[in-house]
C-alpha cells in the first residue's frame, strides 16, 4: 500500500522533511505559507493555519491520510496529535500532554526536578512578573531569563552576556508575560541531539550545532537558528563520546518518564566544565538542524513513521559518512526589525552545488518575495567540515540586497574558538 502522509509546516525544517519523504509515498502538505519546495514536492498543497486544528483534521479526512507528521511546535501546543488521533489518523508527534516539555518550560525544569533527570540546571519558577523581576535583581551570579510558554526562541536574555540584571529585570517587568522561569547562567559550548521516539524506543541522530545568535561571532539578539553543520561522526569536533553519551541518556531517562512520548524529542545541551547540561527541549526537529539530519539519514523517514504507528520496534538508523552545513538567509533586520519584501533570486532545488529549502517566502506572480521570516536556507555536504562549507558558502557569496547571512556558520576559525572554549573551562 502506498501511504498517503500528511505534512504539517510550512519552514526549511518542512522542506527537508517532505524531501526525505516525497520519493516513497504519496505527499499532502498544509501550512500558513505556500512553500514553493514543499509545494514541487506534494501531491496536494493547502493554505491554512495550522493551528487551527480543525481545518487540519478536515484536510487529513478530506485526502485520505494514513499518517501525518507535525513539524513546528505551535499545533503541538494546539493539540493537533491528539484530534488527528481521535479522526483515526497517526501522527508522529507528541500529544499535547507530551508536548508541555517544550511549550511550557515551567513544566519542563518541574518534570526533571521531579524524575531526576541528569543534566539539571539550578532554577526557579515564577507565576509573577514582579515576583521575576525582584529575584533577577537581588540573585546572586548570572541567569537565564525565560518566558514560560513559546517565543520561537527569542524570548530569552541571558545576563553577563548579552543583557545586565538591571536590564533583564526591566524586560521581565515589560515583556507582558506572566510566567518565568530564571535558570543558572550555563557556560559553555552549545550542542543539539535529536532523537526518534516511539512505542519506548530512542533513536539518537548525530548532534548537530545550531548558530542562534543573529550575527557573525555569536553577537546580537537570538533567533530561530542561523545555521548548523554536523561532522562525520555522531559527536563535534569539541565534544567527546562521554558528552554524547550523556546527551543520549538524558533522552532516554526523558522517555522513561514520558513513556507515551513520540515524535522526535530534541535536547540542547550547553557542554560545560561539568559535562552537558539541559538548555532546553524541544519536541520536534529543530530548524534548522533538521537540514543536516535529514539530508545525511540513509534510514527511509517513512520506515521511521510506519513502525512508529504500527507499534513495532523503531528501525537502527544508518547516517552517511558527511559533513553538512546549512546556512539560512534571513530578511535585513531579522530578528528585531525585519524588512521583508525583496525579490529572492534562487529558484529551483539546489543553489550552485548545494541543496536548496525554502522557509518563508510569499510567491506573487513575477516570483518569490522575502517575508519577515527567515527566507531559505543552503546546505552544503562534503567529506569534511571544510569542503561542505565551502560548498555552502559559495552559493550565498552573492545573495543579493536586502538578505543577510552568517557566513562563519561551519568555518574552521569559528570552530578553533569552541574548541578552545570547552578545552579552557575543562583544564581549569
Ligand atoms: P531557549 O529558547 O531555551 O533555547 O534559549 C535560547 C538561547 O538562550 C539558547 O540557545 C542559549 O544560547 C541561551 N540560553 C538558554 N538557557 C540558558 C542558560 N541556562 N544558560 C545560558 N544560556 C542559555
Ligand atoms: N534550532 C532551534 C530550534 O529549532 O528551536
Amino acid at each position: 500500500m502506498t501511504e498517503r502522509v500528511l505534512l504539517v509546516g510550512g519552514g526549511g525544517r518542512e522542506h527537508a522533511i517532505a524531501d526525505a519523504l516525497a520519493s516513497d509515498c504519496t505527499l499532502y502538505a498544509c501550512a500558513s505559507n505556500r512553500n514553493p519546495g514543499i509545494d514541487r514536492l506534494a501531491d496536494d498543497f493547502r493554505a491554512l493555519d495550522p493551528t487551527d486544528t480543525g481545518a487540519v483534521v478536515e484536510y487529513a479526512e478530506n485526502v485520505g491520510a494514513t499518517l501525518a507528521v507535525v513539524g513546528p511546535e505551535g499545533p503541538l501546543a494546539a493539540g493537533l496529535v491528539d484530534e488527528l488521533e481521535k479522526a483515526g489518523v497517526y501522527a508522529f508527534g507528541p500529544k499535547q500532554a507530551e508536548a508541555r516539555i517544550e511549550t511550557d518550560k515551567t513544566f519542563q525544569r518541574t518534570f526533571m526536578a521531579d524524575h531526576g533527570i541528569p543534566g539539571q540546571a539550578d532554577f526557579e519558577t515564577f507565576a509573577n512578573t514582579d515576583a521575576a523581576a525582584d529575584y533577577v535583581e537581588s540573585v546572586d551570579g548570572d541567569v537565564a531569563v525565560k518566558p514560560a510558554g513559546l517565543t520561537g526562541g527569542k524570548g530569552v536574555r541571558v545576563t553577563g552576556d548579552q543583557v545586565t540584571k538591571l536590564e533583564a529585570a526591566d524586560y521581565v517587568r515589560s515583556a507582558g508575560h506572566d510566567e518565568w522561569v530564571i535558570e543558572e547562567r550555563l557556560v559553555g559550548e552549545e550542542v543539539t541531539v535529536q532523537a526518534f521516539v516511539a512505542n519506548g524506543d530512542v533513536r539518537v541522530t548525530p548532534a548537530a550545532h545550531d548558530h542562534g545568535r543573529a550575527f557573525e561571532g555569536d553577537e546580537g539578539p537570538n533567533t530561530g537558528g542561523m545555521g548548523s553543520y554536523s561532522v562525520p561522526d555522531r559527536t563535534l569536533p569539541f565534544m567527546t563520546d562521554a558528552d554524547y553519551e550523556a546527551c543520549v541518556e538524558t533522552l532516554e531517562a526523558i522517555v522513561d518518564a514520558l513513556p507515551d512520548y513520540r515524535g522526535v524529542l530534541y535536547g540542547q545541551f550547553m557542554l560545560t566544565a561539568d559535562g552537558p547540561k539541559v538548555v532546553e527541549f524541544n519536541a520536534r526537529f529543530g530548524d534548522p538542524e533538521a537540514m543536516n539530519t535529514l539530508p545525511a539519514m540513509e534510514t527511509p523517514l517513512l520506515d521511521v513513521l510506519v513502525a512508529a504507528r504500527d507499534g513495532d520496534p523503531l528501525p537502527d538508523l544508518e547516517f552517511a559518512d558527511v559533513a553538512t552545513v546549512c546556512k539560512y538567509a534571513v530578511p535585513e533586520g531579522y530578528p528585531t526589525d525585519p524588512e521583508g519584501g525583496t525579490r529572492v533570486r534562487v529558484d529551483g532545488d539546489s543553489v550552485g552545488d548545494a541543496d536548496l529549502f525554502y522557509a518563508s517566502v510569499d510567491a506573487r506572480n513575477d516570483g518569490l518575495y522575502t517575508t519577515t521570516s527567515r527566507s531559505f536556507a543552503v546546505v552544503g555536504t562534503g567529506e569534511t567540515l571544510a569542503d561542505a562549507q565551502t560548498q555552502a558558502g559559495a552559493a550565498l557569496d552573492d545573495v543579493g540586497e536586502g538578505l543577510r547571512v552568517r557566513h562563519d556558520v561551519g568555518t574552521d576559525a569559528l570552530l578553533q574558538r569552541r574548541i578552545e572554549h570547552v578545552r579552557s573551562l575543562r583544564d581549569e
